[in-house]
């Protein structure tokens, strides 16, 4: 089966578009129409005038489509990619905290379900969590699920108080101080960029700190000749492409998150074939839900 061909022909069948984010793995984001870090898939997917939209990505991701394009089809090629991080977060113990603190605005990375959005005032991913931050008027932020990221942007903004959440993403918390080291030992002379998901002692020791998408801006509008890279290691394929004379080394041996991993190019047709897996929610969610989202979307 040629599932490229087939792919392409039951995308315009469909009318379908795919998106694909930066982790997932090559042949995945060649054939996607829209290829980004969590903001911009967002963006993206929230002024498409197709019918559909496959994401290939992880489910979180998928339910932010949904929530901002509520009238289209959004599927899922690997129903089971999910995002432990996001499910680290849950709705009972976001209410505890909120009364707790009822002065602070709660803000939601985007890594997190439908249900938590529709709790928070507004949402982030990393590259624009300091400027989410700083919009809102209140000085306590309670920050979730990522403790790291949320350790790194309370480092940026000292004059708010941050209350954070003790979720992390497994793959990025698994870098270490001794992977640094040890990287930086063998490649003397490269530059280390890393996501802010991993974490403090390591965000520290880096060069460069950013979303996937600003990491590649970085090293291709760079003159230094080798990187160190500091996430998963589907980023290689962009950085590659773009700059093919430079040198990339990732900070840790197998960089991977296993759910980026899951969609393949028989899931991905299956998924057009067979209109399958499609992403639901209740109204009320995205009704609520949208609102975090949307408040992001227009923080300038
Ligand atoms: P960005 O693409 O926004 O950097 O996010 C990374 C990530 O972990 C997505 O799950
Ligand atoms: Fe979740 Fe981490 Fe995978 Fe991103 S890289 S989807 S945060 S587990």
């Amino acid at each position: 089966m040629d599932y490229i061909k087939e792919i392409l022909r039951l995308k315009e069948e469909r009318n379908a578009i795919i998106v694909a984010h930066l982790y997932q793995d090559g042949d995945i984001q060649d054939i996607a129409d829209m290829v980004g870090d969590s903001f911009e898939l967002s963006r993206y997917c929230a002024t498409t005038d197709k019918d559909v939209i496959v994401f290939c990505g992880v489910h979180f991701m998928a339910e932010s489509a949904k929530i901002l394009s509520p009238g289209k089809t959004v599927l899922l090629p690997a129903i089971d990619a999910g995002c432990p991080m996001a499910d680290m977060a849950n709705v009972e113990d976001l209410r505890k905290l909120k009364a707790k603190y009822p002065e602070a605005a709660t803000v939601c990375y985007v890594n997190t379900t439908a249900a938590i959005k529709a709790e928070c005032d507004i949402c982030c991913t990393s590259s624009i969590a300091e400027k989410v931050v700083r919009s809102v008027p209140n000085k306590q932020i309670i920050f979730l699920p990522d403790r790291n990221l949320g350790q790194y942007i309370a480092k940026q903004v000292p004059e708010k108080e941050f209350i954070f959440w003790a979720g992390f993403c497994p793959t990025h918390n698994a870098l270490s101080i001794m992977h640094v080291k040890e990287a930086r030992e063998a490649y003397p002379d490269a530059v280390l960029a890393v996501h802010p998901e991993a974490p403090p002692e390591v965000v520290d020791l880096a060069d460069f700190v950013g979303s996937t998408k600003q990491i590649i801006d970085f090293c291709t509008q760079s003159d230094k000749q080798e990187y160190i890279i500091g996430t998963e290691e589907g980023i290689l394929h962009q950085l590659k492409k773009k700059n093919p004379n430079k040198e990339f080394y990732m900070l840790k041996y197998r960089f991977i998150c296993p759910n980026m991993k899951k969609t393949n190019l028989e899931n991905l047709y299956e998924a057009l074939r067979d209109m399958k897996h499609e992403i639901t929610l209740d109204e009320e969610t995205i009704k609520k839900a949208s609102l975090s989202l949307e408040r992001m979307l227009n923080v300038k």
